[in-house]
């Protein structure tokens, strides 16, 4: 069995396709994918929980996926039934195609004892994500291979600051892995289940920013610093402080646009309920909403739950595995 990280961004989304850091991290919840059984032809993909099928024959990106990993192998093929579990919703701006295509590829090198680095792992988890999303930032697959804590940006714009530890350079930004925290730390997921596209909302943004940039351009900096500072107040325990930052942002979000009155409800409805700070989560118009509230995450699903807002705990912050 194999496993592939979903991923949220803490902060900096929208920032990051100018340029500006963004602040990712791996959740310990993600895709899993395990092998059945033998079969004398084809992959076939068994996803229990939504009732689905997919051979590597049949149209649609999953089987595009299955069908570009099983060719990228280096040996004659072990044909197998393979299984799928997820832990995170799809499309909600989790990472779960790149949490699927980390877990897939794992699971396969493991059937035909092929020994990959993560590297080689973290390109063709890439390719699979060009499949679902076109030309994608990198930062899910990078995220769903290396797990931990991820600081994203343009090189040529924002060095990368001392705290990080490692960096690996992505096809549009350099990804710098942050140290683990002494003790990871959670984060309740809200769930909107209103369905968005990534290409949509950063195509928003774009034209808002093409008729002022001197009004957007500030506002993008400043989520940008969010991002740097977010890792610093995390080791600190700076968590007021943190939860303040998230709520900052979450106000910064819906002045480019990308909230939602799903999203908007819901930030209010966790604070009432007791959230230090929340906001939404990748590109916004729908998908997730997180909410920070260490110590409490029991307590905040539970008055959220009773408002009617389906929500999970999850955790940011622990070293998952080897960083590059
Ligand atoms: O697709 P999502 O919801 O994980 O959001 C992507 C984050 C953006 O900054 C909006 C776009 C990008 O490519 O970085």
């Amino acid at each position: 069995m194999a496993q592939g990280y979903g991923k949220i961004i803490l902060f900096g989304e929208h920032a990051v396709v100018y340029g500006y850091p963004a602040l990712a991290a791996a959740l310990n919840l993600g895709i899993t994918c395990s092998v059945q059984a033998p079969r004398s032809s084809d992959f076939v993909l068994h996803f229990k929980q939504v009732n689905m099928v997919v051979t590597e024959h049949d149209p649609g990106p999953i089987a595009k996926a299955l069908k570009l990993v099983a060719q990228e192998l280096p040996c004659p093929k072990k044909y197998c039934d393979i299984e799928l579990n997820s832990e995170i919703p799809f499309r909600a701006g989790l990472g779960s195609s790149a949490a699927f295509a980390v877990a897939l590829i794992k699971t396969l090198l493991a059937w035909h004892e092929i020994q990959w680095n993560a590297e080689q792992i973290n390109q063709l988890a890439y390719q699979v994500e060009a499949i679902f999303h076109g030309t994608p930032s990198g930062i899910d697959n990078t995220v769903a291979t290396y797990g931990g804590l991820c600081l994203v940006a343009d090189p040529h714009k924002y060095p990368m600051p001392s705290y990080v530890a490692c960096t690996l350079a992505l096809p549009k930004f350099i990804a710098g892995f942050l140290l683990p925290l002494a003790e990871p730390i959670g984060i309740v997921v809200i769930q909107t289940n209103k369905d968005r596209e990534t290409k949509k909302l950063v195509d928003h943004v774009r034209s808002l920013y093409n008729t002022n940039p001197a009004l957007y351009e500030p506002i993008l900096a400043e989520m940008g610093t969010f991002a740097s500072k977010g890792y610093e107040f995390l080791v600190n325990q700076n968590y007021r402080a943190f939860g303040d930052m998230l709520n900052q942002n979450h106000t910064l979000l819906q002045r480019l646009e990308v909230s939602c009155p799903e999203l908007d409800q819901a930030h209010k409805d966790a604070l009432a309920a007791g959230a230090w700070g929340a906001k939404l989560t990748g590109a916004g118009g729908g998908g997730c909403l997180i909410a920070f509230c260490p110590g409490h995450e029991s307590e905040l699903i539970q008055e959220l739950s009773r408002k009617g807002w389906s929500c999970f705990m999850a955790s940011i912050g622990k070293k998952l595995t080897n960083t590059p």
